[in-house]
């Protein structure tokens, strides 16, 4: 059995994570500040996971926290491209400082390995697809400069300390338990529940740009592999499903699988938006063993079902007329 700290861990990916962890059985520390994950992500495994209310910008507690730790899964971050444009230089502390805090920590305690949550956001608008590891980075966002400089500092701790690092570009990640009331989730909980209300769904420019949506469980087995796989320190993976998919094909799956009358406007470009994301998953699927399991439709499936399963307890004013699912 090891022990795992996954900071974030009452958001959307880290509460999967913890979740899938105490459910294998292993030790779980979960440390979380709550700005924009709840403790209602781990409902079920609260007590099999301990639960530290903190932030990741102070060094003593994340001491505290890492003691007899053997990895640490970094998810913390302001996890959103809009917020960063608003307040980049908050946005700089948690997601740069953040990591450089984790990383000392982890040092300075004798953690194994730490996991970095990347971002395809590093990648940027270089048209060549799909993305490949070794391409250059040209981040487009002040988001996506704070994931790249925290990717950074993961390889330098490893080149410089010998501390296992290993970074995981998410591209797009959905599922069950996405925040669906915040105007910073991702696109696919935004159309759920704007359809699940009435609302039109609204898609930036044309809807002919392409993302790689990967289902939260092939996330969790992507980050827990590679803790374990051996020889990956200081590598960069990345973690799609390696197909693309347009916004405006998902509006029409997200309207058919939920069987829900949905209207489609389009409304102008948004700054720091890239074109085309898809990735080469061919470098994960040698060195981690990972294989995506779950298909766009099936993973959306499983989500409108989570989300009309919470509609009356959130209380969101929502409304079911669907009569698919
Ligand atoms: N969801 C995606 O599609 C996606 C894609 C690429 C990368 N990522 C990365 O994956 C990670 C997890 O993303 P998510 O979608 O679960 O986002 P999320 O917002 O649901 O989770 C982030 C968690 O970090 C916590 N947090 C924020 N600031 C903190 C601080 N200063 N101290 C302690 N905790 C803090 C939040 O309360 C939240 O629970 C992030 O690092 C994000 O950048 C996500």
């Amino acid at each position: 059995m090891a022990t795992y700290l996954v900071t974030g861990g009452a958001g959307f990916i880290g509460s999967h994570l913890c979740r899938s962890l105490a459910e294998r059985g292993e030790r779980v520390r979960a440390l979380d500040d709550l700005s924009s994950g709840r403790l209602g992500n781990l409902e079920g495994v609260l007590d099999r996971v301990e639960f530290i209310r903190g932030d990741v910008r102070d060094g003593e507690v994340l001491k505290g926290a890492m003691q007899g730790v053997d990895f640490v899964l970094h998810e913390a971050a302001v996890a959103s491209v809009a917020r960063s444009l608003e307040e980049p230089l908050e946005v700089d502390r948690i997601n740069v400082e953040g990591t450089l805090q984790v990383l000392c920590a982890a040092r300075d305690t004798g953690v194994r390995r730490v996991v970095f949550a990347g971002s395809a956001a590093a990648y940027g608008d270089d048209p060549t697809l799909p993305k490949r590891e070794d391409m250059p980075p040209k981040p487009l966002s002040p988001y996506a400069a704070s994931k790249l400089a925290g990717e950074h500092y993961c390889r330098a701790f490893w080149e410089v300390y010998g501390l296992e690092t290993v970074v995981l570009r998410y591209f797009n990640v959905f599922g069950p338990g996405q925040d669906l009331g915040s105007p910073y989730s991702g696109v696919i909980s935004i159309f759920l529940g704007r359809l699940f209300k009435g609302e039109e769904l609204v898609v930036f420019g044309d809807g002919e740009q392409m993302r790689d949506f990967v289902f939260i469980e092939d996330v969790v087995r992507a980050t827990l592999s590679a803790c374990e796989a051996p020889g990956v320190a200081g590598e960069v993976f990345n973690v799609g499903r390696g197909e693309g998919v347009t916004i405006n094909k998902l509006a029409e799956v997200v309207i058919e699988v939920t069987g829900l009358e949905g209207k489609v406007r389009h409304s102008p470009p948004r700054p720091g938006d890239v074109r085309a994301s898809v990735a080469d998953i061919t470098r994960a699927r040698e060195q981690l063993g990972y294989r995506p399991e779950v298909s766009l439709r099936e993973g959306l499936i499983r989500t409108a079902r989570w989300f009309r399963g919470g509609i009356w307890r959130r209380g969101l004013g929502y409304s079911w007329t669907g009569t698919a699912l």
